[in-house]
């Protein structure tokens, strides 16, 4: 079983650029590059449609965060030397398709569709939460320190986005959502 004194011995020692390893890192890189960048689109989305003003103002905060982690990715790449690049990020594409399903299936200016967007919101953060949860261990594995840091730091955003969405959600949204009779 690997501990945590193999990963820092690994630390010590970073692998070649052409490792299986480090190709599979560049790789998640180009996956959360290309999600990150459909997220800008989502969150506009999702803030058009949000019925509250505190959970409007969520989105298109994270927007403006999210934005700011597309130019962080692009110094990620640049700082192992690698050209930035998208790919297809299936998993993305699915969670944004069932927030567009969400708008579809929940009435305007309703509190029901702002639980249920938070819900939807909930899910790409919670995607990103594990990716760039995985990505930093690895490019500090491969030594790629100051990819490390900067992942690290759109990670911490993540986190922060999430908590302020279930702060949102807890202390109004959800107990509003109730008192909402569904149509006979
Ligand atoms: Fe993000
Ligand atoms: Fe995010």
């Amino acid at each position: 079983m690997k501990t945590t004194s193999d990963v820092r011995t690994l630390t010590r020692k970073p692998l070649p650029d052409n490792s299986k390893l480090n190709n599979f890192f560049i790789d998640s890189l180009q996956d959360i590059y290309y999600a990150e960048d459909h997220l800008v689109d989502a969150l506009e989305k999702l803030a058009e449609k949000a019925t509250t003003e505190s959970l409007k103002a969520a989105f298109e905060e994270h927007r403006a965060v999210t934005k700011g982690q597309i130019n962080r990715l692009e110094q990620v790449f640049d700082s192992i030397g690698e050209q930035p690049q998208k790919k297809t990020c299936h998993a993305i594409e699915g969670i944004i398709k069932e927030a567009k399903a969400i708008i579809k299936e929940t009435d305007a200016d309703t509190i029901t569709r702002d639980a249920a967007l938070i819900m939807a919101a909930q899910k790409a953060e919670h995607y990103e939460i594990a990716t760039y949860g995985t990505l930093v261990p690895l490019a500090r594995v491969l030594g790629h320190q100051k990819a490390a840091m900067l992942l690290a730091e759109t990670l911490q955003e993540e986190k922060a986005a999430d908590a302020s969405l279930t702060d949102i959600a807890e202390s109004f949204v959800n107990e509003m959502a109730g008192e909402e009779a569904e149509d006979e």
